[in-house]
């Protein structure tokens, strides 16, 4: 064993109970970082540094799997977001803004030149799991307490290696809420997810973001090698949305229908946001479903109709907006919003010109698109339901 911290037994109290910890590892989960060897100090983070996942993985592996495969993993290596942060920097001091959700770390650390790993990692495990309590405090929403005790859900957890501690908030929206939910300087709503959510049948049905977007996936809390725990199921720390082809077709059903009248061919589709806690697309303004429907007949060429289901965000000077640096920083107001609301039901008509005596069929196929700019290949975007349907050469 290396390092000084190793076989270190520290005991402090809190609340009336005692916690005792061994340090088991070298470097894994020092209190506070090198400089601050002693107890833990209440709110104390300047000096202190959070753990890199890495370190984590070492014992819970199934939920580092999991967290690395997702959204929050990456959020503040995404290639498009160090661009734009690249461009901010070049320009002034915006980039607070950005970072304290992309990169918490180097905010609530003050790592302001991204020297640490955990600054990387984005959302990162300790990042969440330091997390005692929320403020009011738009600019620095999280209570945080960087140290050996990890806030979560389980009560009772009895870890050797760290304590842990249970909280409240770990089952509740409002952990999400001051990153999933955003007011700009100009008093635009950007984002409003924890909002709609609010406003949905979810709260009251005890639906709360975990319920959905971590819910239980098999795997081990912590790896039976370190130590036997009970549970065989952890919570899913990927938090499948938006990019997960499996999640929106979660989100969506849909039907289409087709009737031959005279000479046209009529379609009908129908859906409904029947699995998202919030609007669908919600998150980001830039965020659209598109919706795009084929009729062929026989003979004749393929004819197209669009539409798109999103939010159109303007400046003060009504222009509209298509990248997120202007949308955060510039957002002024709503012009259209066609989103569909939780539970939502939308029937679309479309009628095509089909001569008769041909058979026809119809397709429908909807696409999620990340940004204006950014299809994959030039495409729509990124492709998750289809549904056809025909009508004989007769027809009615
Ligand atoms: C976005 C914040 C967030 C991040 C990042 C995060 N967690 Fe969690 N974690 C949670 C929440 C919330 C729960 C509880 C979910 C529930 O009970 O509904 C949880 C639960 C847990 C639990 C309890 C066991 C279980 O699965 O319920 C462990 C252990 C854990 N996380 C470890 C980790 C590790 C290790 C990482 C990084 C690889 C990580 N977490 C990343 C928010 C986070
Ligand atoms: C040496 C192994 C080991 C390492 C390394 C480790 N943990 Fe744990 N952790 C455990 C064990 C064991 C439990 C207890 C599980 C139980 O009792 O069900 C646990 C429990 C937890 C819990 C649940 C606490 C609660 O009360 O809800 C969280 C959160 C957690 N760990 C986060 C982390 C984070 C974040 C890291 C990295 C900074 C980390 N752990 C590193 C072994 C480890
Ligand atoms: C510290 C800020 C922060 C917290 C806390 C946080 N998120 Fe996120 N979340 C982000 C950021 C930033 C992104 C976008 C990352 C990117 O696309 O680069 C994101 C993306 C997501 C996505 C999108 C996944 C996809 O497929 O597009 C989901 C779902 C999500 N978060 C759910 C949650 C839930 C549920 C919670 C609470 C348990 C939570 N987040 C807490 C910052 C946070
Ligand atoms: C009833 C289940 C359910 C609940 C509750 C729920 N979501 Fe979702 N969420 C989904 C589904 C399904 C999707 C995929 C479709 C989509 O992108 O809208 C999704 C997508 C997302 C996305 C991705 C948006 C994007 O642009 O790709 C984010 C971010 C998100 N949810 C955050 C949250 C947060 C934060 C909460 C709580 C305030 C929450 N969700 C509550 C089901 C749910
Ligand atoms: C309040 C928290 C918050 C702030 C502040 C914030 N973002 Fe984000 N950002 C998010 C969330 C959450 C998502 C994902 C939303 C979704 O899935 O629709 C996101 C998505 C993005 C994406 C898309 C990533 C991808 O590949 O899908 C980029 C790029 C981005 N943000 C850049 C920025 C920039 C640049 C700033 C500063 C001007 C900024 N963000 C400020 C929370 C934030």
């Amino acid at each position: 064993m290396k390092g000084r911290a190793g076989g270190l037994m520290r005991a402090w109290r809190r609340g009336g109970t005692t916690a005792i910890l061994v340090i088991a590892a070298a470097g894994v989960l020092r209190a506070g970082g090198p400089t601050a060897p002693g107890p833990r100090q209440e709110g104390a983070v300047r000096g202190a540094s959070l753990t890199s996942a890495e370190e984590c993985a070492r014992c819970h592996v199934d939920i580092h799997r999991y967290w690395k495969a997702s959204m929050h993993a990456q959020a503040a290596e995404n290639s498009r977001f160090q661009a734009q942060l690249e461009e901010l920097r070049s320009k002034g001091n915006a980039e607070p803004i950005c970072v304290r959700c992309h990169a918490p770390a180097a905010v609530y650390l003050r790592d302001v030149r991204w020297e640490k790993k955990a600054t990387w990692e984005g959302v990162t495990c300790d990042f969440c799991h330091s997390v005692r309590g929320l403020r009011a405090d738009p600019a620095r929403p999280f209570v945080l307490d960087v140290g050996n005790v990890k806030t979560g859900p389980l009560m009772g957890a009895t870890p050797v290696s760290h304590g842990a501690q249970y909280a409240e908030v770990y089952t509740s929206s409002d952990l999400c809420a001051p990153c999933h939910q955003y007011v700009n300087e100009r008093g635009f709503e950007v984002l409003t997810t924890f909002a709609e959510w609010k406003a949905s049948p979810y709260p009251a049905r005890n639906m709360s973001c975990q319920s959905c977007h971590m819910r239980a996936a098999s795997g081990r809390v912590v790896d039976p090698k370190v130590q036997r725990v009970a549970a065989t199921t952890v919570n899913l720390h990927e938090m499948p949305g938006g990019h997960s082809v499996a999640e929106l077709n979660r989100a969506l059903q849909a039907q289409i229908s087709a009737v031959r009248r005279g000479g046209t061919l009529d379609v009908t589709v129908t859906f409904v946001n029947r699995g998202a806690g919030h609007r669908l697309p919600t998150g980001s303004p830039l965020r659209s479903i598109v919706l795009v429907v084929d009729a062929d007949g026989a003979v004749g060429r393929r004819q197209t109709a669009t539409r798109t289901y999103a939010r159109v965000v303007v400046d003060e000077h009504g222009k509209e907006l298509t990248d997120e640096v202007t949308m955060w920083l510039k957002g002024g107001r709503v012009v259209k919003d066609t989103r569909l609301a939780p539970g939502e039901r939308r029937v679309e008509q479309f009628s095509f010109p089909m001569p008769r005596g041909t058979p026809a069929h119809a397709v429908a196929k909807f696409y999620y698109r990340y940004m204006p700019d950014a299809a994959p290949r030039g495409e729509t975007g990124q492709p998750f339901l289809s549904i056809g349907a025909w009508v004989d050469a007769g027809g009615r």
